[in-house]
């Protein structure tokens, strides 16, 4: 059975991550989506939300699971039975920085192999980050990520609001 682990902070889910999902889950028999707990910056998303938020846009995905890890990736690869560990790819700057990332892993464990993705070119622009600053800003995130994640966090936001 091929497995193959797709880790990332998903703070929150976007488009460019559902794409990701759906291809890679459509070349390996089971696609292990690694949620990272051990953020070194606070998360703006907590990682039940991050984790609901996945499950919620994976629901049509049978192969895929969504799972929370701490740690190393290499070692959540040799917990899940991965072999592979899938990246996305938006650009050169990704792919400098993802570079020395998947020769780190492959030094830690040589088992354990990268395979970029390269982003479909609809969500080229597309990243946690920008959300996390539009909403910030009040700006427009319906290009970003899905009707219904952008309900559920326009819904956090009131109820963080309605909390202070
Ligand atoms: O969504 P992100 O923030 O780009 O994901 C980064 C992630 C989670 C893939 C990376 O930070 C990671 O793998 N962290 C776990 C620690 C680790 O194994 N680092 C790689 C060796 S430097």
């Amino acid at each position: 059975m091929s497995i193959a682990v797709y880790p990332g902070s998903f703070d929150p889910v976007t488009y460019g991550h559902i794409d990701m999902i759906r291809r890679a889950s459509a070349a390996f028999d089971k696609l292990v989506v690694g949620v990272l707990t051990n953020y070194t910056k606070k998360p703006l998303f907590d990682l039940e939300e991050r984790l609901e938020m996945l499950k919620e846009v994976t629901s049509g995905l049978s192969n895929v699971e969504i799972t929370a890890f701490d740690g190393l990736v290499v070692d959540f690869c040799e917990k899940t039975g991965a072999g592979v560990i899938v990246r996305g790819i938006r650009s050169g700057a990704d792919f400098d920085y993802e570079l020395v990332m998947a020769q780190t892993n492959r030094k830690l464990n040589p088992r354990v192999d990268t395979l970029f993705l390269t982003t479909s070119p609809e969500y080229s622009f597309v990243s946690s980050s920008s959300v996390r600053e539009l909403l910030a800003f009040h700006g427009d995130i319906t290009a970003f990520v899905p009707d219904q994640i952008r309900l559920r966090i326009y819904n956090k936001i009131m109820e963080d609001k309605n909390e202070r």
